[in-house]
């Protein structure tokens, strides 16, 4: 039996679709259900940024979950496949209107993902301070919070909406499949079994 955290949401909806169009057969969380088993598969409902955790600690053997949130954790785990759900990029958002002078001492960012952005400005040599929000990160330049942020940005809507613009893009970013590092040895047959159907089945998607 292998163990898959999902992250709650469409990445869950379309890997799920895959395993139904693989087996033939309706995978689905029914009603508030946070464990799910069917064909041999056991799947865990969880918080995106949550995956990484579960897979680590060997609670799943394998979890999917976003490029923007293994590059921010760090976890300690295998990276196996690039699924190709969920593209999006992190980017960094400034009111429309602006132009953001990099060189100010005082430029404060607000975003949920700190350490992507401590990095991307270091990098930069560009002293910034990083505040660390929880959601609706779109709000914090509004309100004068924060003069920019580093956030998601996968339509364009949410940024567009509060008056806001991509002023350089960080990374791309889709969901991966990750393994946990002792069930890779421990499972490697089942785990390269699913490996090989998934990798097909997200080929011909393309
Ligand atoms: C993400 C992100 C943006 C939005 C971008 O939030 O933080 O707010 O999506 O998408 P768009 O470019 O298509 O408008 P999400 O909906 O994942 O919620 P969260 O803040 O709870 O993570």
């Amino acid at each position: 039996m292998l163990t898959i955290a999902l992250p709650k949401g469409r990445i869950a909806e379309d890997t799920l679709a895959i395993f139904a169009s693989l087996f033939g057969t309706d995978f689905a969380f029914s009603g508030r259900e946070l464990i799910m088993e069917r064909e041999g598969f056991r799947f865990l409902n969880v918080r995106n940024q949550d995956v990484p955790t579960y897979v680590e600690h060997g609670a799943a053997d394998l979890g999917v979950v976003g490029l923007d949130v293994i590059t921010e954790k760090e976890p300690d785990v295998v990276d196996l496949l690039d699924m190709r759900l969920g593209q999006c990029s992190v980017a960094i958002g400034i009111p429309e209107t602006e132009q953001l002078d990099w060189s100010r001492p005082d430029i404060k960012v607000a975003t949920k993902m700190v350490n992507i952005a401590k990095n991307y400005f270091a990098q930069k040599a560009v002293g910034v301070e990083v505040l660390k929000l929880y959601g609706s990160i779109e709000l914090a330049p509004l309100v004068g919070l924060a003069d920019a942020i580093v956030d998601i940005v996968e339509t364009g809507t949410t940024m567009r909406e509060n008056g806001l613009k991509v002023a350089e893009k960080i990374m791309d970013s889709s969901a991966h499949l990750i393994a946990n590092k002792q069930s890779f040895y421990a499972k490697k047959a089942e785990i390269l079994d699913l490996y090989s159907k998934l990798s097909e089945a997200v080929k011909e998607s393309e």
